[in-house]
């Protein structure tokens, strides 16, 4: 999950050859799928479902299964748009990669979330380091099913065109709280903690580490605290955020950010593995096969 768009085209202008990002929204191309494509998203989804019963949320394991998606057929977009809509009044656009920040904002503020349309290769089933089909799909999409959550994705979005205007400071802090919540975030349910990320749930390396492992440092949600602390975007994270329910998450980012940007810029940041004396600690990680630096 790198941050820069993955099929760039340049062009020459004034300055020389500049990328120019494919921000076009594209129809899936359905039936150009080869059965080597269907065959990799068979493979992940038979090999996500067996890991995550007992590791994800009964909310994503529930929307997952509602939304009928199976591991025979790489999904129609148009087929789960109808069910999306009349759940929350969502649907899914295809893209061709990473969109820029403030085109990915708009699209979510109006409940459009891009789904890249392209799926990994055979080879690539473990790790790719931008979105794919497999990881948008089966990991963003079940929870736009859920009420709560689908607002909370759509406030991001109003609030990313916000941070957008404030500049570049604010949109750290706030890109942050999408990692953390969005992409690696866990939940604590009665029978314990569960995986509500859409980064952990679409590989199967880190479904198990954030749980099982003693490395990593589980902490319990704070905004604040959350939208100081650097990440990893090349290996597994150093610290999970824990909610104790999606309606958590939609309070405690309701208020109005612009107070809180201006006293996050007087402070320093937090590295993505430290523990501080005021976390609400449920696990302190060994930091066991942690590199040095780093972390973004
Ligand atoms: N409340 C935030 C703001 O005013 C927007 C936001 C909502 C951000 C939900 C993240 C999640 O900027
Ligand atoms: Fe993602």
């Amino acid at each position: 999950m790198n941050t820069t768009p993955s099929r760039v085209e340049h062009q020459l202008t004034d300055k020389g050859y500049v990328p120019v990002y494919t921000t076009a929204v594209v129809e899936q191309p359905w039936s150009s799928y080869t059965e080597s494509d269907h065959a990799v998203w068979a493979t992940l989804f038979k090999r996500q479902r067996e890991i995550l019963v007992g590791r994800a949320s009964d909310e994503f394991l529930r929307t997952q299964e509602a939304m009928g998606m199976t591991p025979d057929r790489i999904p129609r977009f148009d087929d789960l748009n109808a069910m999306l809509r009349r759940a929350t009044g969502w649907e899914l656009v295809g893209v061709e990669g990473l969109l820029p920040e403030l085109t990915f904002f708009d699209h979510l503020a109006n409940r459009r979330f891009p789904v890249t349309w392209w799926i990994r290769k055979p080879e690539q089933l473990d790790y790719l380091s931008e979105p794919d089909l497999f990881h948008d799909l089966f990991g963003h999409v079940p929870l736009l099913m859920n009420p709560v959550f689908a607002d909370y994705v759509a406030a991001y979005g109003r609030g990313g065109v916000k941070a957008h205007a404030i500049g570049p400071e604010a949109l750290v802090n706030l890109t942050r709280l999408y990692w953390y919540t969005v992409e690696f975030g866990l939940i604590r349910q009665p029978e314990g903690l569960r995986i509500y990320g859409s980064g952990i749930v679409s590989s199967k390396g880190e479904s198990i580490h954030c749980l099982e492992s003693p490395a990593p440092n589980r902490i319990g949600f704070d905004l604040e605290r959350i939208m100081r602390t650097r990440y990893r975007i090349d290996t597994f994270q150093k610290t999970y955020f824990v909610i104790d329910s999606y309606e958590q998450l939609m309070e405690a980012t309701s208020p109005d950010f612009t107070p809180l940007y201006a006293r996050l810029a007087q402070l320093d940041s937090i590295p993505a593995g430290q523990v501080l004396p005021t976390d609400t600690v449920f696990n302190r990680g060994t930091g066991e096969g942690w590199l040095s630096d780093g972390d973004v």
